[in-house]
């Protein structure tokens, strides 16, 4: 296995239990903690910037993982961060990310949302011809900051093994077909003189590098018949997100290595001039290095199953689509140390007052004990970032890990408590309304 794809193991989910135990982050009423390892995610990233080109601005997709001290440790090592909603780019901001490291690709932007992100200098990807009309309407009214426009195209490569995270396919919602509006396209370009990129992002897990080099290798096709009818050289090229990531021991999953080889013999001109170049990986950098910790509730021998504190309000897509999500998971006992004994199938359920809350089934496994910890092994994309407030649960306390500095764990977000759920769900206060 390769150092970008080197997963949390059972030693470190130890460690990480007996460290977050000292720091007085986890007690004997901690419910569940959700944990990011730092270093890990320094050490992605680092790896990113060493295979891929000089010129590749590597903007992480903040929904991957939306935590601003997460963010803020990518940020400090010279990653971007693409943002998915005008909240993201305050997240961005919040984490002291530059306005020109910040990709902006909401499908939805309200003309308020565009000019916030003209006026602060943030890098636009359009997603229709609609947004293109808004964005020139608004540069000739305000003052721009941003000299990054781009148009997002669906370049029409088919849908992954995953239906419902791929988008490269006919029939998208995102992004100019590039089928059926080529020509529109090129008259995009010939019109506005401020657009000057292109963007392709074809799914999240589920696409192989066939299909992820193919759709860079269309773009960069279209960036050149547009360079040669404009006369005019585009300044970036975006090929998005949706490097796959492993999730089970036994799988294989292309290393960064792997798609810059398959980039630079689909599309050598991409890799090899000074064009600006923007990735937009998620998964393949988050998920890896969270685990979530999960304090066992009850045991039900009879079903084979425990009951633990998260479920579908945290593991939204495997519990939903279990056929396309899965988790491994370890056992550590209540005081932190790793299970032994005769493994046997278990049922792992959440604490969600639904039938289907199950996180997964027939888990081979030692014993499993009330009091327990079952540790969920890559939580550390599209899970917090997804959270789902059903039956009003709390979310745990994040804490960050890292092997090299001398505390090793530091929290990174509040545990919620039941006032912070009440201040939630509740209107103004009469008072309030008055003001
Ligand atoms: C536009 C865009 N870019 C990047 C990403 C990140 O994808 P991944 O986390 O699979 O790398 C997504 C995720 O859906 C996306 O919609």
């Amino acid at each position: 296995m390769s150092a970008f794809q080197q997963r949390i193991t059972l030693s470190e989910a130890e460690v990480i239990w007996q460290r977050s135990r000292e720091a007085g982050l986890l007690s004997d009423r901690t419910r569940s903690l959700l944990v990011h390892d730092l270093d890990r995610m320094r050490s992605r990233i680092a790896i990113l910037q060493e295979v891929f080109p000089s010129h590749t601005l590597h903007a992480l997709a903040i929904k991957a993982n939306p935590l601003v001290e997460i963010l803020r440790e990518a940020v400090n090592v010279g990653a971007g961060l693409e943002a998915a909603s005008i909240e993201e780019a305050h997240l961005a901001l919040a984490a002291e990310c530059p306005a020109e490291r910040i990709v902006f690709d909401s499908p939805a932007k309200t003309m308020e949302e565009i000019a916030e992100a003209l006026e602060l200098g943030i890098v636009l990807n359009a997603d229709n011809f609609a947004e293109l009309r808004r964005i020139d309407q608004l540069i000739k009214q305000i003052s721009t900051r941003t000299t990054l426009i781009g148009l997002r195209i669906n370049p029409e490569v088919g849908a992954g093994t995953i239906s419902h995270t791929s988008v490269g396919q006919a029939g998208s919602k995102f992004g100019a077909p590039l089928s059926t509006t080529r020509s529109e396209i090129i008259g995009a370009f010939r019109r506005y003189d401020w657009l000057n990129g292109v963007h392709v992002h074809v799914g999240s897990q589920g696409c192989s590098l066939d299909l992820l080099a193919r759709a860079a290798s269309r773009i960069d096709e279209l960036r050149r018949e547009l360079e040669g009818t404009t006369g005019r050289p585009l300044a970036f090229v975006d090929i998005g997100g949706g490097l796959p990531t492993l999730y089970r021991e036994q799988q294989s999953a292309p290393t960064p290595q792997e798609y810059v080889t398959r980039l630079k013999q689909e599309a050598p001109e991409l890799m090899s001039s000074d064009r600006l170049l923007i990735t937009e990986f998620g998964r393949a950098i988050q998920a890896g290095c969270g685990v979530a910790l999960s304090r066992v509730e009850f045991v039900r021998p009879e079903q084979r199953m425990a009951v633990i504190h998260l479920g579908a309000d945290f593991l939204l897509r495997p519990v939903y689509r279990p056929e396309d999500w899965f988790h491994e998971f370890f056992v550590l006992d209540a005081q932190g140390r790793r299970k032994s004994g005769t493994l046997a199938p278990l049922t792992i359920t959440g604490p969600l007052c639904f039938s289907g809350d199950i996180i997964a089934r027939d888990v081979i496994l030692p014993p499993v004990d009330e009091g327990d910890w079952i540790v969920i092994r890559d939580t550390g994309a599209y899970t917090l970032g997804m959270w789902s407030h059903h039956c009003s649960r709390s979310i745990p306390g994040v804490v960050g890990y890292d092997a090299t500095s001398p505390r090793q764990v530091r929290l990174l977000r509040a545990a919620e408590t039941a006032s912070d759920v009440v201040r939630f769900w509740s209107g103004p206060r009469p008072a309030d309304v008055d003001k």
